[in-house]
């Protein structure tokens, strides 16, 4: 007679090739704090959201490379803002040992930037940076236009990003491009007041290049999508998000705040939001350790 078996263990997994990522990045976006601490549109501690994020990033059991902040990290454009923003992000990084790679946006003053926070004078100039984390380019380029919240990527920044370009990265793992008006079209109409105004142009520059990955803000939801052959990422602001549900029209609220985590393997690339609220408990806490 023959004899049947049966389980209720879980599988086993055949293969965790994927299992770990080779480099994973907190890509954080929009903190627009201020300089004095008063409240963004009288309603948001935008020092507190960012507090809490930091507050994440330090205590949980998922070490980042680095953390990337991809503009508007001033609200107001102040040198105290800037002076604020390092003196908490460098600490709580340096606690933990992981670099920080900034980017300015329109919210951003570039001159105050390199003296409250890179502590250089105050050169108005394009951030344009280029940075190693163990092996991947970090490339920022910037597409801050002063006095308007549209962004371009000036004809001087291209030439910058496609020199960079023209070699792959020499550990050959890689470059991520972080930019703050997303190359992606914008989901709200009312958003079209503000886009990156010359993405085809940039795309020339990073199409067939090694970019794994673009890294943005700005839209203040998130969002991702393929452009120039290249997966692009949009962060939801740690300080407010834009009301998706309202449809074609903005309607910002503090709701919905967070960041992403992002995390490469040989051939693979994801984008994961992190919510910085926390929600009732529906299962019992399952443990990491298989
Ligand atoms: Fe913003
Ligand atoms: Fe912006």
């Amino acid at each position: 007679m023959a004899s049947t078996t049966t389980s209720s263990a879980a599988p086993t997994p055949t293969s965790d090739v994927r299992r770990h990522p080779t480099h994973r990045f907190a890509h954080l976006s929009d903190p627009h704090v201020t300089g004095d601490g008063s409240p963004v549109g009288g309603v948001v501690d935008a020092r507190a959201q960012l507090a809490r994020a930091l507050e994440v990033l330090t205590s949980w059991n998922a070490g980042c490379d680095a953390w990337v902040i991809s503009g508007d990290l001033s609200d107001d454009g102040s040198v105290a803002s800037y002076t604020w923003l390092r003196d908490t992000v460098l600490d709580a990084a340096g606690s933990v040992g992981v670099p920080v790679v900034w980017a300015t946006g329109n919210h951003d003053d570039n001159a105050n930037f390199r003296v409250g926070v890179l502590g250089e004078s105050a050169d108005p100039g394009p951030v344009d940076s280029a940075t190693d984390v163990n092996g991947v380019r970090v490339l920022v380029v910037d597409s801050n236009v002063p006095g308007t919240p549209a962004g371009t990527v000036s004809a001087d920044s291209l030439a910058w990003l496609r020199d960079r370009l023209a070699e792959p990265a020499a550990s050959g793992l890689g470059t991520m491009l972080v930019v703050h008006h997303s190359p992606l079209p914008p989901l709200q109409d009312a958003a079209w007041r503000w886009p990156l105004t010359n993405p085809d142009a940039l795309a020339d520059v990073v199409r067939g290049s090694d970019v794994r990955a673009v890294l943005s803000g700005h839209f203040h939801h998130s969002a991702f999508g393929t452009w120039a052959g290249v997966g692009a990422g949009i962060a939801p602001s740690l300080a407010y998000t834009q009301d998706v549900t309202v449809g074609r029209d903005l309607r910002g609220q503090f709701a919905n705040t967070g960041f992403c985590l992002v995390e490469l393997h040989d051939d693979v690339v994801t984008h994961t939001v992190v919510p910085l609220d926390r929600g009732k408990g529906v299962h019992r806490p399952i443990a990491a350790d298989l």
